[in-house]
């Protein structure tokens, strides 16, 4: 089922977000959440989707990028399920690139972020995951699991002034000369 997404305004984007008791990974109800929530996502074109954005208050994440038809260039990041989700910078590197994302519709700024973090999370099957995710994953997987500590991608912004609706981020933003602090055109919505 599709289900509406909250935007920022909405206490639930700015709460912390509480763990999922493992025991109830299994139930029915925690199993339809997640295709609803992988559902949802597919149906806003997201990059990856936090259970908040949806109204409900758990440590739940969903993220994806397989061929995604606005952003083709995108390095494939397969369905991932990350529950109770744990992130660790690896160092302090830092890049700065494009967010948009579904609760905060039309915008698109530039965010620093981990270049590489570790990720430890609960799968959908209650399977221990630990992984590392670079680049655009290690932005997807730092976007969605600030969304559970009640921020979104505008705290983390250094400067404002970057900040675009999406017509005007496609005519200036995506037109400037390769010389910019990043070339990159990657912001998926998440
Ligand atoms: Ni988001």
């Amino acid at each position: 089922m599709i289900l509406k997404v909250s935007r920022l305004g909405n206490p639930v984007l700015r709460g912390v977000a509480r763990e999922v008791a493992p025991q109830k990974i299994g139930d029915r109800d925690f199993q339809r959440l997640l295709d609803d929530m992988v559902e949802t996502m597919h149906e806003y074109e997201g990059v990856g989707l936090a259970a908040p954005q949806i109204h409900v208050p758990l440590r739940v994440a969903v993220l994806e990028v397989a061929q995604h038809p606005r952003y083709p260039e995108m390095a494939p990041i397969p369905l991932t399920y990350l529950i109770n989700p744990v992130v660790t910078p690896v160092d302090e590197h830092t890049i700065e690139d494009w967010e948009g994302c579904l609760s905060v519709p039309e915008l698109r700024g530039l965010v620093p972020r981990y270049k590489s973090v570790r990720v430890s999370a609960l799968g959908r099957e209650g399977d221990k995951l630990d992984f590392v995710a670079t680049d655009f994953h290690a932005r997807v997987v730092q976007h969605e699991t600030d969304h559970l500590n009640g921020m979104v991608y505008l705290d983390r912004m250094k400067d404002l002034r970057s900040l675009s609706y999406l017509l005007e981020w496609h005519r200036y933003a995506l037109s400037e000369p390769p010389a910019r602090k990043t070339g990159s055109t990657k912001a998926g919505r998440r």
